[in-house]
């Protein structure tokens, strides 16, 4: 069973205590995906360690409930709409943040989408695409944009969220697996490249993880999965923002193009990948 409060993504769990130190004071955050899920709670854990968070997402509504609620505990946040298939859009949203901040001292670069659910063979190349723009792309885009501030600053830490289908194949999920592979090659690559600059850039891989994000995932399979967890159940949010802020913090100083799985173990696993066929079969995956 997780501890009372760590569902909650509204919450923090007392990592303010942790981190509300001089390192986390006045420092500035940009969040994408930030109106939802693990963008949510992080935005707020770092809002209430005394980050200032400036939270992009596609979807206005949610955004600003996150930065209203960041704001009803007495922290600082402000939203940005941004849709991640929009280039400019992306350069000049965090163009913005940096002017209005003066600093973009942390990105997490979280927002994503699950992608359609299909073998390859019936996969169209739109919905391909689709899922590589956003999960990958975008993700690209956005280092090149954050890292180009964080040039100037000599500082900055990035972390990129990744999955468990960034380390393995997903029977059906084709594209966003390939999309997490491809976020793990580009944290790697950027880490070296920009380590010498006081930049440090680091991903996670969280398994399932209890959000809208898994909504579309056929119930059979979460439970399939649930039953194979080592700690049999999903995890949640604020267990993924947690180490985020880890990552994030200097109590991470010589951690540099690394990943993290926060998976309750079910990478350890041997067989992790059922295809639909074994999960509709119930059988373990061959
Ligand atoms: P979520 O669906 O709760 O949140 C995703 C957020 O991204 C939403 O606020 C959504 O509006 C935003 N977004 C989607 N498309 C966008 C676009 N084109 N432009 C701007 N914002 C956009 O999902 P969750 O679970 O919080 O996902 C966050 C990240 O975690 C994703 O990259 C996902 O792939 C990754 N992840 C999630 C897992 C899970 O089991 N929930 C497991 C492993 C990784």
């Amino acid at each position: 069973q997780a501890e009372d409060g760590i569902r909650d993504s509204s919450t923090s769990r007392g990592l303010g205590d942790v981190y509300k130190r001089q390192e986390f004071k006045n420092k500035t955050a940009f969040v994408t995906g930030g109106g939802s899920g693990i963008g949510r709670a992080t935005s707020v854990a770092l809002s209430v360690c005394g980050v200032n968070v400036a939270i992009a997402d596609i979807n206005e509504q949610t955004g600003i409930e996150t930065v209203d609620h960041i704001k009803s505990l007495g922290n600082q946040a402000s939203f940005y709409k941004l849709d991640l298939n929009n280039n400019k859009e992306i350069k000049n949203v965090i163009k913005q943040v940096y002017i209005e901040k003066k600093k973009i001292d942390f990105a997490v670069n979280n927002a994503g989408v699950g992608g359609n659910f299909e073998p390859i063979h019936k996969t169209n190349y739109s919905n391909w695409i689709n899922t590589l723009n956003i999960n990958l792309n975008a993700v690209f885009l956005c280092m090149k944009h954050e890292i180009n501030f964080m040039i100037k600053q000599n500082f900055g830490r990035i972390v990129n969220v990744s999955s468990m289908a960034g380390l393995k194949g997903v029977g059906g999920g084709a594209s966003y697996s390939a999309s997490k592979h491809g976020v793990l090659g580009l944290t790697k690559s950027a880490a070296i490249e920009y380590g010498s600059q006081n930049i440090r850039i680091n991903a996670v891989c969280p398994g399932f993880i209890d959000t809208d994000l898994i909504k579309k995932v056929p119930e059979k399979i979460l439970e399939f999965n649930k039953k194979i967890n080592p700690m049999r159940r999903l995890g949640y949010s604020n267990e993924v923002a947690n180490t985020i802020l880890w990552l994030l913090s200097e109590n991470s100083s010589f951690v540099n193009g690394h990943s993290i799985n926060i998976d309750g173990g079910y990478g350890c696993l041997l067989y992790t990948s059922p295809s639909p066929r074994d999960v509709e079969e119930s059988r373990m995956p061959s």
